[in-house]
């Protein structure tokens, strides 16, 4: 198969190609600094092509994607994310701006340019990493959670739209993975995984072709309670100093 992954170079894009690299697929990853991908990783797999992309960039991605699969592109991981980093009372817009157009236009320049190539075989899969936090509107990460909540909607929508034209969708909702993004939490990560395991998860919900994955089991348990809740009681146990967050 021909599997593009942005922001494929850390984290659970690292992890992904990792294993369909191993299965002997061609792996194509994309991520604005490419220094940061295991030099090991980059000898060793004759299959896989390295692209210096911003997925904001859309003329970029495009020349990227299309280089590397013109004609047949089986699967294309709209993976690329950036988090909150230091939580802050005070909205931090110019923050908030650049997550939005890395978490909400990157998945949506990814998925146009990948579509244009699947839709004449009418075939192919798209995946997002949409977010646990996508689920409710989180304390210190409203741009990360109206993101991901942004991602699961659009994943959801263009799962009915496109499953007719033989193209598959899928949202994967992770909990805590330990990736370089997490490392710079500095609360508590209830359920953390590592990456390794998180991209075998994904990878097995992906065959099964589920157009929404959340895991691990236990955090798909909390943020159904958390999600179907009254939203005052949601606000009532958000305050509570063990769910929120002290300024420094
Ligand atoms: N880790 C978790 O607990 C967790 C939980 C839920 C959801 N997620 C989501 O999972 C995805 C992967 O996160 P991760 O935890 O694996 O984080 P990570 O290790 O920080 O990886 C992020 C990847 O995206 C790339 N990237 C960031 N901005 C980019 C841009 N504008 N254009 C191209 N590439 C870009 C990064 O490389 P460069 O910086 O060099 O561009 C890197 O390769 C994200 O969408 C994240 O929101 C993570």
């Amino acid at each position: 198969m021909n599997i593009f992954i942005t922001g494929g170079t850390t984290g659970i894009g690292l992890a992904l190609a990792k294993l369909y690299l191993e299965e002997g697929h061609r792996v194509g990853v994309c991520a604005r600094n490419l220094s940061k991908f295991p030099a090991e990783i980059r000898n060793k797999y004759k299959q896989l092509v390295c692209y210096e992309v911003d997925v904001t960039n859309r003329e970029e991605l495009y020349k990227a994607i299309h280089d590397f699969a013109p004609v047949e592109l089986d699967m294309v991981f709209a993976n690329a994310g950036r988090s909150v980093g230091a939580k802050s009372k005070t909205p931090q817009f110019s923050v908030a701006n650049e997550i939005i157009d890395i978490n909400v236009k990157g998945v949506l320049n990814t998925f146009d340019i990948a579509l244009e190539i699947m839709m004449p075989r009418k075939k192919g899969h798209l995946i997002a990493t949409a977010s646990v936090a996508g689920f409710m509107g989180l304390p210190g990460a409203g741009a990360y959670s109206a993101s991901k909540a942004a991602v699961l909607k659009l994943c959801e929508s263009y799962a009915l739209d496109l499953k007719p034209r033989g193209i598959n969708v899928t949202a994967i909702a992770p909990g805590f993975v330990d990736t370089p993004l997490t490392k710079q939490n500095n609360h508590k990560m209830p359920f953390l995984m590592s990456a390794d395991k998180a991209a075998r998860l994904i990878k097995r919900a992906i065959e099964k072709k589920k157009v929404l994955y959340i895991f691990p089991f236990r955090m798909k348990v909390v943020v159904s309670i958390l999600d179907k809740m009254p939203r005052s009681l949601y606000r009532l146990i958000m305050n509570l100093k063990m769910f929120n967050y002290s300024e420094e």
